[in-house]
């Protein structure tokens, strides 16, 4: 989910439907907006989009003040009822809420027992006990930060009181949340991203932090009341990066962009004298590591399994790669000096942020490698890694992906000459090769579209085999092809596939094989024989020096190492085009988010 609020001069509803549309990666399955003039607050809110949010607003209704939220569902389902803006019974405060409040039937038994409930959501009860502590005579402020402390859980949250209509209540607990300032404007907002239409100059809000926000004035306190005083930053981020341009999805821009991005990532890790440049106190915490446990999820978990791989042959590090929701609550043993690297896209997801927690109580440096610098993994962990990607829109994650492993390729090569492990390996020059090697795949997208039509437009289901590091792109393409064209899709170890899953092989099904791995080359070929024996309809993409006739795509030669970097563009494509077939909606599909700040 994603909030922002606004207090100024303009028209709050425009600036509002406008920020929600930049944070509708967040979530986007209903949507809704609260705005304040002197006849009152006015709530708006429709399940669905914010296009059909914006049909629901009047548009004559003029108003200087109001929140606003993007929903993914966590507590209730989707629908009008449901959506947030959510009010008190006497409709006093009203309130937008990202996050999870763990307590929340706690709470409503114990302060809230005879408050009717409207929705099924967590936040309501945010709202419900405001007017409770504010008709037991506290102001709205001291109301505000007394229900805050009661609270477990996640919150960005803002409230408006229609007995002072000049005041946004903000507050903070894990989710991600930014105010920003102007002249005579300030806002509130998940994302830079979606205020940067107002202002570039935002203040970060800590946990357990409330500000009281006015057309003047930014006020944060701590929950106890006590002031703080924090200085504010510029965002650097071009508004025209969040546009699509061109482009028919933002899919496709970023897609094209991976070898701009590679390029992108060879200057800024590159020293004057050609050389590695990386903060000396993040190679001194990987040398100093004996184990180094990757923690991710999604695409960047996919990453992680590439980055274990180049960590432990290039720098001799022993590496543990985990999906971090599991590792949250069911932790291996681990060894005496660890080193933990968060891998994030975002920055923000809370699976992430949770074993980052508990490393950090347990005493354990921490390395985030992120494209959001900014971020909440990026400011709480020890170190931070840029992954220089730009802002990635769309949905299903692409380029990112592709950054974090080259950029884990610099961390490894730079790690084992550091540990005075001889290696020959050059990532910088080899990823100049790779940004050559995807320009051609770039260039390639009829082709790419010939292979969606071909293998996948009446499919219902399909699968990707390789094996070693082909086998964890096979995972990201997999993951790549259901999430945006819903085909169900998956990604397997070749060897693995015969010991149950080959069940599913039936006349026609499309099986798309990766050979990059020269030591494992003829293995999968023998692997995808099995398959073709019980009717799959092959589909091999190779590379140069292990090519052979019948393969659909070959890809340039790049070091064996850097293989998924190149080799996913072909699958990132293919899904593309698949779900484009299809008629699905590419950017956003249904059910996800981009940035999941719940556990
Ligand atoms: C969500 C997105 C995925 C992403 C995952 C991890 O599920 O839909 O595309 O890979 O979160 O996100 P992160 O920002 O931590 O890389």
């Amino acid at each position: 989910c994603g909030i922002v609020g606004y207090i100024g001069t303009a028209d709050a509803k425009e600036i509002l439907l406008r920020g929600l549309e930049k944070l509708e990666y967040r979530g986007y399955d209903s949507a809704g907006i609260a705005v304040a003039n002197e006849k009152g607050v006015h709530v708006y809110k429709e399940k669905g989009r914010i296009a059909a949010l914006r049909e629901a607003v009047d548009p004559m209704q003029q108003s200087d003040v109001g929140i606003g939220h993007t929903r993914w569902a966590t507590h209730g389902v989707p629908s009008q009822l449901n959506a947030h803006p959510h009010q008190s019974s006497n409709s006093r405060f009203t309130i937008v809420h990202n996050g999870v409040i763990e307590n929340y039937e706690q709470i409503r038994r114990e302060f809230l027992p005879n408050v009717n409930m409207v929705s099924d959501t967590d936040t309501e009860i945010i709202v419900q006990l405001v007017e409770v502590f504010s008709k037991d005579g506290l102001s709205t402020e001291q109301a505000f930060r007394k229900t805050l402390s009661q609270l477990e859980g996640s919150y960005a949250t803002a409230l408006i009181d229609d007995e002072d209509r000049e005041t946004i209540y903000v507050g903070k607990n894990k989710s991600p949340l930014l105010i920003g300032l102007s002249d005579g404007v300030n806002v509130v907002a998940s994302d830079a991203m979606a205020m940067l239409q107002v202002t570039n100059e935002f203040v970060e809000i800590e946990d357990k932090e409330v500000v009281i926000v006015t057309r003047g004035e930014v006020q944060i306190k701590k929950l106890n009341g006590e002031e703080v005083d924090r200085d504010s930053y510029i965002a650097e981020i071009d508004s025209t990066d969040i546009e699509k341009g061109t482009y028919p999805h933002f899919m496709l821009k970023e897609i094209e962009e991976q070898p701009f991005v590679m390029r992108n990532i060879i200057t800024k890790y590159k020293d004057e004298h050609d050389n590695i440049k990386l903060d000396e106190n993040v190679r001194n915490a990987v040398t100093a590591a004996d184990r180094i446990y990757i923690i991710a999820a999604g695409t960047s978990y996919h990453s992680g399994l590439v980055g274990k791989e180049l960590i432990e042959k290039i720098a001799n590090i022993p590496v543990e790669t985990h999906i971090a929701s599991e590792f949250l609550y069911n932790m291996p043993l681990l060894s005496k000096k660890p080193l933990f690297i968060f891998i994030s896209q975002s920055g923000e997801t809370a699976d992430l942020r949770g074993v980052l927690v508990n490393a950090k109580n347990m005493g354990h440096p921490s390395l985030t490698i992120t494209n959001v610098p900014g971020s909440t993994l990026s400011r709480e962990s020890d170190y931070t890694l840029h992954t220089y990607a730009g802002p990635e829109i769309a949905v299903a994650s692409t380029k990112a992906y592709t950054a974090q492993m080259a950029v884990m390729a610099i961390l490894a090569v730079d790690a084992a000459r550091a540990g005075g492990v001889t290696i020959e390996f050059d990532p910088l020059q080899e990823l100049a090769i790779v940004a050559n090697a995807m320009e051609i795949f770039t260039n390639q997208k009829e082709e790419m579209e010939e292979v969606a039509r071909n293998y996948l437009s009446v499919s219902r289901n399909c699968f990707f085999i390789g094996r070693s590091m082909d086998y964890h792109v096979c995972l990201e393409g997999a993951l790549k092809l259901k999430e945006i064209s819903y085909i169900q899709a998956e990604g397997f170890a070749g060897g693995e596939l015969k010991h149950g899953t080959i069940a599913l092989i039936e006349e026609g099904t499309p099986v798309i094989g990766l050979a990059t791995q020269k030591g494992v080359s003829l293995n999968i070929r023998g692997n995808m024989k099995e398959v073709v024996a019980r009717g799959a309809n092959p589909c091999f993409i190779s590379m140069e020096g292990c090519e052979h006739e019948e393969d659909k795509i070959v890809m340039p030669k790049v070091h064996e190492y850097l293989t998924p970097l190149v080799s996913v563009i072909p699958m990132q494509l293919i899904s593309y085009y698949a779900a484009l077939h299809r008629g699905c909606d590419v950017d956003k599909p249904r059910n996800l988010a981009k940035s999941v700040t719940v556990e």
